[in-house]
């Protein structure tokens, strides 16, 4: 590739410095994003709202969302994000959720996308739902009342999801809504996977607050190292200020063709610039993960011995192993 200096980051790291494109970088990853809302991150910091605290430090000690740390540390809170649109957060979010409860986790997946199609995926009508994750952001309705058992817990999206960041921008803690939503229910489960829009904005800033870690999908058909840019500098804000914890734990590369030059070389890129953070399960292109949602159900149900369906069990395989390996190697330094 030759072009691309991105400084590496560290594998599965804690809070990192944002990497730094150089100019000509920028050039060289074709069309430019339809993105993203950078007044909601530049708003952030600036604003001397209530939320954000001198004391953040001490990891949310206000919040009862962290009160038990015990429960902070053990439930994994992924948000699957990526601003640029179609890259397969819901398919991820849906498929690694159904997989990790095929292991014997206990998973709750999270529509915070006012398309709703993680619930459509499960067969529900996100036109027809009377209560949401749109009330329990804005009205404080406890989240158990909006989640359905489907293959997994889905916390349900509506229409009216569209008009929650307006809503929540008047608000106090807006920022923190998620996160103090998910302590009612966050000892009861292993996973909680939380799909957010294709954009930066206050529900996906909802989503980083919330989360202990971020899984981006990458469409490796459509490489942009600038959105991933844009999208480490909002996470590094919302570390400086909402929450010290979260960070980018992994890449998930998807739409992969191994026949085409385009596909092996963009992920050449991703592993350039990001090394160890790339997962190295590639899901790849298959018109089963279109077919699947028409169903309303993940592959792993639609199609549970093809290629597709195993694609997304080996991801959940790769990402608990990776976690154990942590957990070990952390383990061993305190001893
Ligand atoms: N590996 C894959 N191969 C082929 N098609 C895929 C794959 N993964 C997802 N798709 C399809 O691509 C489309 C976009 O996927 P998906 O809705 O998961 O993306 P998204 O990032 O959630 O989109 P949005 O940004 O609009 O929320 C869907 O039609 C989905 O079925
Ligand atoms: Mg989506």
């Amino acid at each position: 590739m030759g072009l691309i200096r991105l400084r590496p980051r560290p594998a599965r790291s804690r809070p990192a410095p944002a990497p730094e494109l150089e100019p000509e970088v920028l050039d060289r990853v074709g069309e430019p994003d339809v993105v993203s809302e950078p007044d909601v991150v530049s708003e952030l910091t600036p604003e001397p709202a209530p939320i954000v605290t001198p004391t953040f430090g001490a990891p949310a000690a206000e919040s009862t969302a962290a009160a038990a740390t015990s429960e902070r540390v053990a439930t994994r809170v992924i948000a699957l994000a990526n601003q640029k649109g179609g890259v397969a957060k819901t398919t991820t979010t849906l498929n690694l959720g159904v997989a990790f409860h095929e292991m014997g986790h206990r998973v709750l997946i999270v529509d915070l996308d006012p398309q709703g199609n993680l619930t459509m995926s499960q067969g529900l009508n996100p036109d027809t739902i009377e209560r949401s994750m749109f009330d329990v952001l804005v009205h404080k309705v406890p989240i158990s009342e909006v989640i359905e058992q489907r293959e997994v817990d889905l916390a349900v999206a509506s229409i009216d999801l569209a008009g929650a960041e307006l809503a929540l921008s008047s608000l106090i803690g807006r920022e923190r809504s998620l996160e103090k939503a998910l302590a009612e229910v966050r000892a009861s489960y292993d996973f909680i996977l939380v799909d957010t829009p294709p954009s930066l904005g206050l529900l996906t800033i909802n989503a980083f607050v919330a989360a202990t870690g971020v899984f981006v999908p990458v469409q490796c058909e459509y490489l942009s190292l600038r959105g991933l840019v844009q999208l480490e500098n909002t996470l590094a804000m919302v570390r400086e200020n909402l929450n010290p914890h979260v960070a980018v734990e992994g890449i998930v590369a998807t739409m992969f063709d191994g026949r085409t030059l385009h596909s092996r070389e963009a992920i050449e890129i991703l592993e350039e610039n990001f090394g160890d953070l790339v997962f190295r399960t590639r899901i790849r292109k298959t018109v089963r993960y279109a077919e699947a949602p028409v169903k309303g159900s993940s592959v792993l149900k639609y199609d549970p011995t093809g290629a597709a369906a195993e694609a997304y069990r080996e991801l959940a395989r790769e990402i608990v192993a990776a976690k154990e390996a942590q957990d070990g190697a952390q383990a061993r330094e305190h001893a």
